[in-house]
């Protein structure tokens, strides 16, 4: 067989277990997922400490921390930069920067060195295509058992948007909590969908059943009503 020296790149997968490493941050060492268990945590890169797209991030990342945690989620951010440059960048963001109504920004969710690039590729960050030298904007959903749930990548030049990644965690606590299954920019609040049986008669059986607030719109398509208020009973922190 052929050999070359291209390296292996690795990606996760939705389903399977968060990549296990140990690392350093700017608050303190980590291990991951295991410093996580029982918590939700979203795991995401960045591409460069010193950057304008990035700064606009982590003050919204910051600015959000606690949203996030309403829903005993964490945070935890990463770049192929050093601890140093880590520091000094959020000592700059902190004093310096006032952006949309931000400023005295804090970040305190850790940030992750990886000069090395080793959790970088475990997690699929590093796409030759967009850089080789920097991690794209990936973020990771990891649930409270360690198994990433849902994953999204974006390039470099594009800024997420953080009530997507707000709102994603939302659905997928409320299709656990009440196994259900979300349509189209669903909120909560909105309609979600009934998981279609495994059998057609089944399923046009259950079409028939009356049930207040469930609606069908064909054997295979079936809604019904879960209030805001019931969603968030189930999942936001008291
Ligand atoms: C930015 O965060 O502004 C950025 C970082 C790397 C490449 C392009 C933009």
């Amino acid at each position: 067989m052929e050999t070359t020296n291209q390296e292996v790149m690795t990606l996760p997968r939705i389903g399977e277990a968060a990549p296990v490493f140990n690392a350093v941050t700017t608050q303190g060492p980590i291990n991951f997922p295991s410093d996580y268990s029982g918590k939700w945590v979203i795991l995401f890169s960045h591409p460069a400490d010193f950057t304008p797209v990035c700064t606009s991030e982590f003050m919204t990342f910051a600015s959000m921390e606690d949203e996030f945690r309403q829903y005993n989620c964490e945070l935890v951010g990463l770049s192929v930069d050093g601890l140093y440059s880590h520091i000094a960048w959020l000592r700059t963001i902190k004093e310096k920067i006032e952006y949309k109504g931000m400023k005295n920004v804090e970040v305190n969710f850790p940030l992750i060195e990886d000069i090395t690039m080793e959790v970088a590729k475990k997690y699929g960050m590093i796409q030759p295509g967009e850089s080789n030298t920097k991690a794209v904007r990936a973020v990771f959903f990891i649930d409270p058992k360690g198994i990433i749930r849902a994953m999204i990548y974006y390039p470099l030049s594009l800024g997420r948007n953080f009530d997507e990644l707000l709102r994603v965690i939302i659905a997928l606590q409320t299709t656990d909590a009440f196994s259900v299954a979300t349509p189209a920019d669903w909120r909560p609040g909105d309609e979600v969908i009934i998981p279609t049986a495994g059998s057609c008669g089944v399923a046009k059986e259950r079409m028939e059943t009356k049930e207040e607030g469930k609606k069908c719109y064909d054997w295979f398509f079936c809604t019904k009503e879960l209030s805001e208020k019931k969603v968030m009973a189930e999942i936001k922190k008291k």
